[in-house]
């Protein structure tokens, strides 16, 4: 699609361009690669040590929590207030004498316990509605308490309350025996756990799928590069909690057979909070904002939890059919020639590839919303852009979150029309003294537009239009992108504090370190398990790397702790070193190291202290909404690094800077399922690893298992070797195969995708979700499920050509194999090993599933000009079910859109359409599995199906050719076949 087709009109434009005159006037000055310099050393890199409170001793224990007084309860909820028990015991702060408690029931499902300081004094999320607003704030006021799932209690004094789902008496949320303490700059809550929990989510972090019972979590928005369990790029402080209890059997079985709940919980805020996750308890431990808890009374299926959930932040917007295709980026393609050359490649070995990306390689000197005047050149560009418009591929370039700021001594920069108009607009992120705030990044000393900002809308907007501009011959002649990449929007900045504003006359500087590929870069970029077949070189080199690193590290080190202050004494009020130090991941845990410092001020005066953790979401939405104008009615494609709640309502995610090694292949798989449960399904990992060099086992594996994710793209980091998957032979034959599976599945993937923005179903789901009464599979996570219908169990190891894997269910259920179509015996909890060489990737198909397929094109548009088929897997019973949904794959609301239910039981297979979208392709195949007889006759409503197969050994009938009874569509009608 053409950005020209939707954008200005000419007047709108030559209006726009002036009062931009400056943005992208690229071509008069030096190319991309004079950054390629030595790294420049700016003060300060590292902070000021902290010591990091959950490692210290404990500051809490003189506190006795507060006594409630006018309670009262009425038929929406619980009010009264809440007085201090004792003195201010100064945990890490200074206790507010007294509080607000506002219980609402919300929904029937959901009840929000608010507590806040009688003053208003601290800072309330819940009341910028402007920053974050979500459906959850939007209930009716009507609820009836008659028919709500949860009772609220409370003792109070000291207050303590608990809340319990009314069906079944579980205790959801409990705070008996833990006093709340309530402080300026520390808040505490606590609730006690079952033993030996079930929770998933408080992300993002990395970790297998089931979080550990003793482990913390910090939520601090940072750009780290696959840390475990330690805070990365996103905020999503929710937890979906399964429970599981035995059941008296009289069966036989020695089984012990079980039965299970599920319910969630949230806390809101966009403040630091460590949430400590202990074996008898869960604690929040935040240092600023106010209590908003809401709890979920969930039900017996997961996914009913994740729906109450993902319903009150947003359910994800629909995506573009084309983002389903392959991706395929690096950090390095030096000019457009070399990504040309990747089309053809890919091409020639005949591996599908629908979108080319462009990271910084194609910005002139690294600066947002510009293109390099030559290795980037307009001519090649356009030439490009007809090129993959004409084929329907696409396109994606990145843009980072810091604008470079122009050095004021440099008449070159005097054209960086980015920087002069956001200053005149005055929509940057500010020093508490009013001055800019100016961190550091890819290009240099950089500002921050503050997404709070109303004003920054149409900036942004400007910026993202003018850079499709910069593209064009004329005026007339945009060149399109079709989607953006938000990257750096935690945001990252490469030192404390506003390090440039003193220094921005040395600008452009180099990053302060060196970059991948340069020479003395320190990396071991050795492929994986490169060290087990060359012990020798590898322990030499590691060792001369890591001694070189100590070296440089050690030398600007100088560990200075801050003083403990004596408990009971007032801890002093900072904004930049708070009395409790979250475990931030970052070196020395200074809140301002690698990103922009809390005490950094938005346009009302916010400080970014009580803001932090939503920067990326704000940049989000006013991409999406500036990507809305650009192109009306048209779903924007966004991919965001940061995220927040509610960000899959705008954005798809990627799971961020991961390495080229199994175990980071390993936990994409946690990744997927936890961001599915958090309603961003788009969501994938960088396939083959982005940091250090891939393998070709790794590299073969996964793009195998890519192909089975939401969002699906290769890509890598600069000065690691390439790996596009024609490079190896083994590599190219796994992504054909599973990539044909892929755009077969093209369908199934979108109807999935539908009803995720529905009601928030997850695409990628963990085992559990479809089989919640197995104990065992609470933290199956080597394996996982598209939608309900499908089973994957990925090679996840090197060296090995067999795989081992459960499937779930008793013996009842009834797997196939995607393959052979064979009925794979399995028995409960039997972990079985299956053949898994290295161009293969197992997959099963669940008995009783009916998964509409289409024959697979090379691209999206060309799979969606081919036949459908149908894939019905029959159950023991001989029933199955399923269904498909149909639009344009592009309109936010579509003209037309289809809904097909597809049943079969008693030998019949019916077709019911709902809906005015006209698939005008016919149907070619219907594949029945489980067929226990040949059949005498088949038919389609009451002509003869001529052409069928019936296979005794796989059970297997298969009906071709019947696109002559659907020549008008697949679905045009509905129809019966019988056999
Ligand atoms: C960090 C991103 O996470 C990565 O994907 C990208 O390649 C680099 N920034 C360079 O833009």
């Amino acid at each position: 699609m053409r950005l020209s087709s939707y954008l200005f009109s000419k007047s709108f434009f030559l209006l726009f361009l002036c009062s931009l005159p400056s943005v992208l006037l690229a071509e008069d000055s030096a190319s991309s690669t004079s950054y390629r310099a030595e790294p420049t050393p700016v003060p300060p890199q590292s902070g000021i040590p902290q010591r990091v409170s959950i490692y210290e001793p404990y500051r809490g224990g003189n506190c006795h929590g507060y006594r409630a007084k006018d309670i009262s309860e009425t038929e929406q909820g619980v009010t009264g207030t809440l007085e201090l028990i004792g003195s201010p015991c100064y945990a890490y702060g200074t206790d507010y004498s007294a509080l607000y408690l506002n219980v609402t029931y919300e929904t029937e499902d959901r009840i929000h316990v608010s507590i806040r300081d009688v003053n208003n004094t601290q800072f309330q999320f819940s009341n910028r509605h402007d920053v974050w607003d979500a459906p959850l704030y939007h209930y009716s006021s009507s609820v009836d308490k008659s028919n709500i799932l949860y009772n609220f209690s409370f003792n109070a004094d000291p207050f303590e309350f608990w809340i319990t789902r009314k069906s079944d008496g579980e205790v959801l949320f409990d705070t008996r025996g833990h006093p709340l303490i309530f402080e300026n700059q520390y808040i505490e809550l606590t609730t006690n756990m079952v033993d030996n929990y079930n929770i998933y989510g408080l992300a993002e972090t990395i970790h297998g799928l089931r979080l550990g019972n003793n482990l913390t979590r910090t939520f601090w928005a940072n750009d780290e590069a696959s840390p475990l369990d330690q805070n990365m790029y996103g905020t999503h402080p929710f937890y979906l909690e399964q429970r599981y209890k035995p059941v008296d059997s009289d069966s036989n079985s020695d089984q012990p057979t079980y039965t299970s709940s599920s319910h969630g919980v949230l806390m809101l805020t966009a403040n630091g909070m460590d949430v400590l996750l202990r074996p008898k308890y869960l604690q929040y431990r935040m240092i600023g904002g106010i209590i908003d808890l809401y709890v979920y009374a969930g039900s017996k299926k997961p996914q009913n939890t994740i729906t109450q959930f993902v319903g009150s932040i947003g359910f994800p917007q629909m995506q573009q059919y084309w983002s389903m295709g392959f991706h395929m980026c690096r950090w390095g393609y030096e000019n457009i020639s070399e990504i040309m050359q990747i089309r053809e490649n890919m091409r020639k070995f005949n591996i599908p590839i629908e979108t080319f990306w462009s990271d910084i390689d194609y910005m002139h000197n690294l600066r947002d919303f510009t293109v390099d005047p030559i290795s980037y050149s307009r001519e090649q560009m356009i030439e490009f852009f007809n090129d993959i418009e004409s084929t329907h591929q696409h396109y994606v370039p990145i843009v980072d979150a810091a604008v470079y700021a122009a050095n004021p001594s440099n008449r070159s920069d005097d054209t960086y029309g980015p920087y002069y108009e956001g200053v005149e607009k005055d929509i940057f992120l500010k020093n508490p003294d009013g001055s800019l705030y100016i961190g550091e990044v890819w290009p240099g000393f950089t500002v921050f537009p503050d997404f709070t900002n109303p004003k920054v809308q149409d900036y942004w907007k400007a910026g993202i239009h003018n850079m499709s501009y910069a593209f064009g011959s004329n005026s007339s002649d945009y060149i399109p992108f079709s989607g953006l990449w938000l990257d750096m929007n935690e945001p990252s900045s490469f030192c404390v504090g506003s390090c440039g504003s003193e220094l921005v006359n040395l600008n452009p500087v180099h990053a302060p370190f060196k970059l991948p590929g340069e020479p003395g870069y320190l990396a071991l970029n050795y492929p994986a398990g490169f060290n087990l077949t060359n012990a020798t070189e590898y322990a030499s080199a590691s060792s001369a790397s890591l001694s070189q690193y100590y070296a440089t590290a050690t030398s600007s080190m100088q560990v200075v702790y801050p003083t403990a202050v004596p408990l009971g004494v007032q801890p002093k009020f900072d904004i930049n070193h708070p009395p409790y130090a979250i475990n931030t991941e970052q070196g020395n845990h200074d809140l301002a190291n690698h990103g922009v410092s809390p005490n950094a001020t938005h346009h009302d005066g916010t400080l970014r202290y009580n803001l932090f953790n939503i920067y990326g979401y704000g940049e989000i939405k006013v991409t999406h909404k500036a990507l809305s104008d650009l192109q009306p009615g048209v779903r924007p494609f966004i991919l965001s690094r940061s995220t927040f709640l509610g960000s899959g309502v705008y954005s798809a995610h990627w799971l961020g800077d991961n390495h080229s090694n199994w175990p980071n292949m390993f936990f994409s798989i946690s990744g997927m399922m936890v961001f599915n449960m958090l309603g961003v399904p788009m969501v994938g990992a960088d396939v083959c690893g982005f940091q250090d060099d891939t393998d070709e086992e790794l590299c073969a594996r996964w793009m195998a298992m890519g192909a089975f994710s939401p969002y699906y793209r290769n890509h890598n980091q600069l000065g690691s070797i390439h790996q596009e998957p024609y490079l190896w032979a083994s590599v190219a034959e796994a992504s054909r195969r599973a990539m044909h599976i892929r755009y077969s599945l093209l369908p199934y993937w979108y109807t999935l995708f539908r009803q995720a923005s529905y009601d928030g179903s997850t695409l990628i789901r963990p085992l559990f979700f479809e089989f919640p009464d197995e104990p065992l599979l609470a933290g199956a996570d080597r394996q996982f499920m598209v939608g309900d219908s499908l089973l994957v169990t990925p090679v996840l190891e090197p060296n090995t050509t067999t795989v081992n894997g459960v499937f779930p269910g008793s013996e009842d259920v009834v797997w196939y194999d995607w393959y052979n179509h064979t009925s794979i015996e399995h028995k409960p909890y039997e972990n079985k090993t299956m053949d898994a060489p290295l161009e293969h990737i197992n997959v099963a198909i669940r008995g009783n599933k009916i998964i509409p397929m289409q024959v697979p094109g090379y691209t999206t548009h060309e799979t969606r000009q081919n036949p459908f088929n149908l894939l019905v897997a029959l159950d023991k019973q001989g029933n199955a079910y399923g269904n498909l949904y149909a639009d344009d794959g592009v309109s936010i609301t579509p003209n037309a859109t289809l809904w097909v239910d597809f049943a079969a039981k008693s030998n019949k297979l019916s077709s019911v359409s709902f809906g005015t979208y006209e698939v005008d392709v016919p149907l070619a195949n219907v594949t029945i599995l489980g067929v226990s007889s040949s059949p005498k006759q088949v038919h389609f409503n009451d002509d003869n199906i001529s052409s069928y197969t019936y296979s005794e050994s796989t059970q297997e009938l298969v009906l071709s050719n019947l696109d002559k009874f659907t020549s008008t569509g697949a679905f045009a009608s509905n129809w019966t076949i019988s056999w």
